[in-house]
């Protein structure tokens, strides 16, 4: 298939991207580069060995779409293009709005005008909000807590809609638990812009030394060590399960959706333990109050993912952090400083 990916240089795209180049589809990028950096783009072609065309430009621009759509012939979008802070979403909802939900239909308007009605979509298991038991299944009650959330339960709730009146769509709603972890080449990897807000990507940069400790907020939680626990998910697991989820939408039209994770939690602790294993080094960090907003433990039932899209994650903890603390150490300062995108177009 030919498939273009909105968001292809961020964090999950980029490896969605070179899975799907494995699996045999062409791709296509569409990045602002408002969260990530052209040089993304540059270390996709050596991992794959090919040229990964890319367009500079945003999905809130039908002019963009309507030229990226015209020029392509493709059979299916991935759309990772999105904000995702948490906290940034409180202090400016109506960038999160305009971005996430506006950005998203005007997508979705250029698709259908295109005749590209085939689309997997990034979601999140923040839509879950805080479930009164685990592990969380697909059917929970929806509630999120926060503006970030409430723009991905609000497209689930588009494409739900548009799938009602036009059932000839074929939609893909996949909820991330906590995708962790870099390419096992060391070549791309997780490289937030400013300080990260996630804890693999801020033990990596206490890691490398480009941050005094970690900060564990909160040690009193009711769990076994007083930390919170999550489901970490390989990317590279992630990125296969968009290229499994494709292969399900293709026999017939449908609106689906699945939650991505291992099925296991692992509390902050358990995490820096693993990442001290996997960088050799003991890694500071002192115990901080509470996280606003953080639920005690939140890990996924994969089952539906399991026996639907014949997915599973493969890759354990250990490996999560030996593949972050690789990237991490051959990029101690991520992207910022490197090369520029081979075969960019402006848009
Ligand atoms: P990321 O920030 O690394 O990647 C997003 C990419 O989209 C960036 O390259 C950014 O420049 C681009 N982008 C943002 N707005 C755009 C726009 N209007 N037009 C064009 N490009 C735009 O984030 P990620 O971690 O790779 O997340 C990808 C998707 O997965 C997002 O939709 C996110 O909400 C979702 N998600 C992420 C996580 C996580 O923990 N990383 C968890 C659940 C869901
Ligand atoms: N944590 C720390 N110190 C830090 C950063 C995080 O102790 O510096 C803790 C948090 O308190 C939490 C755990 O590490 O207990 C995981 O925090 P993350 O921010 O990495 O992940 P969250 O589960 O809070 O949220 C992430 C994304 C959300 C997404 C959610 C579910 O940030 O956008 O996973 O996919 F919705």
């Amino acid at each position: 298939m030919n498939v273009l990916v909105t968001g292809g240089a961020g964090y999950i795209g980029s490896h969605a991207a070179i899975e799907l180049m494995a699996a045999g589809h062409d791709v296509t990028i569409l990045d602002n580069f408002s969260n990530s950096s052209p040089g993304v783009v540059a270390a996709m072609s050596r991992i794959a060995e090919r040229d990964v065309p890319c367009v500079e430009g945003d999905v809130q621009n039908a002019d963009v779409l309507d030229a990226v759509f015209e020029t392509g012939d493709f059979d299916a979008v991935m759309h990772f293009a999105a904000l995702k802070a948490v906290a940034e979403s409180v202090a400016e909802p109506v960038r999160y709005y305009r971005n996430n939900v506006g950005g998203t239909a005007c997508l979705l308007d250029r698709m259908a005008r295109h005749r590209v009605t085939t689309i997997v979509f990034s979601s999140s298991a923040t839509v879950y909000g805080e479930p009164e038991r685990m592990p969380i299944t697909e059917d929970f009650p929806v509630a999120p807590v926060n503006p970030y959330g409430r723009t991905k339960l609000m497209v689930e709730q588009m494409l739900a809609d548009i799938y009602a009146a036009e059932p000839g769509w074929r939609i893909s709603i996949l909820r991330y638990f906590n995708p962790v972890g870099a390419h096992p080449s060391g070549e791309i990897g997780e490289d937030p812009i400013g300080t990260p807000d996630n804890l693999l990507p801020y033990i990596g940069q206490v890691a490398v030394g480009r941050r005094k400790r970690l900060e564990v907020f909160g040690n009193d939680y009711a769990t076994p060590d007083g930390t919170c626990i999550r489901d970490y998910v390989h990317v590279v697991d992630i990125a296969r399960g968009h290229v499994q989820a494709l292969d399900f939408l293709t026999p017939c039209p449908r609106l689906a959706i699945h939650n991505l994770g291992t099925g296991r939690g692992y509390s902050v602790l358990e995490v820096v333990r693993a990442f001290e294993n996997a960088s050799r080094n003991p890694l500071p960090f002192q115990f901080a109050a509470r996280r606003p907003g953080d639920i005690p433990v939140s890990y996924a039932d994969p089952t539906r993912a399991q026996t639907q899209l014949g997915w599973t994650a493969y890759y354990d903890l250990s490996r999560m952090c030996e593949d972050h603390w690789r990237w991490q150490s051959q990029h101690p300062l991520g992207f910022s400083q490197q090369e520029n995108c081979g075969s960019r177009r402006s848009q």
